[in-house]
């Protein structure tokens, strides 16, 4: 196992109801600002309970934060809260308006041009308001972790940064808020969970076997609970799990001690940028050709995943192999979720592009051995062409 150093102050109030829990965890007498998306929240009581809870402060709101949030748009945010003299930030939607949030509270206390702090991936942050969230849709973990993704849409850049600064103070995770969720965002959420845990798992072994089953757990969960949430979108049971599935695939925990890969995500993030694809679709387009272009240094983890998610142990390895990607693919196509760029009307000129950005980026040593260049990148595109 690998040295590793585990930091994770998130307080998580998990299940119905627990909105109103929210009061005394806000400071008494603070000047929020909560910060929401494209009115969802309206839609589905959510916004009325986070009132309600904060009845006694004093709130300001800032609507209006897209999918792949733009810094263009939280920068108006920013502004607000030093006009207002804000001193706690409120996140409630999902990934996007967390993400959006961590921004906005980094950016107020930071020095110099803002959009450093994306170029320099949270480097150049000292310090951050603080913040709590309440999650509506469950998939990128932001609830319980230090990490945002931001898009500059006048230059179409969607770059990442972390901290430990912008961890929430808190995350209200209430299954029954996720209800409201059109099926491709629940199948996007199930997506994006299932590639976090790839990301930290499909390596190489690390003699980390503890890590190893916490991920092959995430994973068989949300193989069996994903396909029934389509099927029964009004069992909170299921809701409840998929939720914790996603919190637990990327708070940190899994990923602790292991080798992590990444390649999939930073090429998807590409693929957002420049054709506007919803995140998961781009992980379920490029996660297939990853693991086939590099199955030989992933062979050892890719039988293990063959046989302890799929129990799939017939066969020359060769064959286990494209099985247990296969199955993957089809995984995420039950999940209602593309994954191929043609089901995007994407072509190879799609590919020439993203490789394009991809080296303007300086994304060319992807991957747990920094090996996945350019010409893997397109090779692994065109897997899934
Ligand atoms: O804006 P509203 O009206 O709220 O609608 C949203 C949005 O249109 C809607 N929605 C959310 N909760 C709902 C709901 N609709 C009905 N009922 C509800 N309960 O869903 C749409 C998509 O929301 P968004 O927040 O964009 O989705 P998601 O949570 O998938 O977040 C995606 C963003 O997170 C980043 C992605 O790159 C992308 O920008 N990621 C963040 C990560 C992190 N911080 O660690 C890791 C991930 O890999 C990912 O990159
Ligand atoms: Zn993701």
């Amino acid at each position: 196992m690998l040295n590793f150093d585990f930091y994770n102050p998130t307080q998580i109030l998990f299940g119905q109801g627990q909105i109103a829990a929210i009061t005394p965890l806000v400071p008494a007498g603070a000047r929020v600002l909560m910060l929401y998306g494209g009115g969802s929240i309206k839609r589905n009581g959510v916004y009325d309970e986070v009132k309600a809870a904060l009845s006694g402060h004093t709130v300001f709101e800032f609507a209006g934060i897209e999918p792949n949030p733009h810094f263009e748009t939280l920068m108006q945010a920013v502004e607000l809260v030093k006009a207002e003299k804000i001193d706690f930030l409120l996140a409630v939607g999902g990934g996007s308006v967390i993400d959006g949030t961590k921004f906005v509270a980094a950016a107020v206390q930071h020095d110099g041009d803002p959009w450093l702090i994306l170029e320099k991936g949270g480097k150049t942050i000292t310090s951050a308001m603080p913040f709590g969230a309440v999650l509506t849709l469950p998939a990128t973990g932001s609830e319980m972790n230090a990490a945002s993704v931001i898009t500059r849409a006048a230059t179409q850049q969607k770059r990442a940064f972390m901290h430990r600064a912008v961890f929430p103070k808190f995350s209200v995770l209430d299954p029954a808020k996720t209800f409201t969720l059109p099926l491709r965002q629940v199948g996007n959420g199930v997506v994006d969970a299932f590639v976090h845990t790839m990301e930290q798992y499909m390596t190489y072994p690390a003699d980390a076997p503890l890590q190893d089953r916490w991920a092959e757990g995430i994973l068989q969960t949300l193989i069996e609970q994903g396909p029934r949430t389509l099927a029964e979108p009004e069992n909170i049971g299921v809701r409840a799990n998929i939720m914790w599935c996603a919190t637990m695939a990327l708070n940190g925990i899994i990923g602790v001690g292991v080798p992590q890969d990444w390649a999939t995500h930073m090429i998807g993030h590409e693929l957002t940028a420049l054709y506007g694809l919803d995140h998961a679709q781009t992980l379920a387009v490029v996660l297939p050709g990853i693991l086939t272009v590099r199955k030989d240094a992933k062979r050892a983890k890719l039988l293990q995943y063959a046989a302890r998610v799929w129990n799939i142990t017939e066969g020359g390895e060769e064959t286990r192999i494209a099985q247990a990607i296969e199955r993957t693919r089809g995984f995420f196509e039950q999940m209602g979720v593309k994954t191929r760029l043609s089901g995007y009307n994407l072509g190879q000129e799609a590919i020439d592009a993203v490789v394009a950005r991809l080296v303007e980026h300086r994304m060319v040593k992807l991957g747990e051995h920094r090996d996945i260049d350019a010409d893997a990148s397109r090779a692994a595109l065109q897997i899934s062409l």
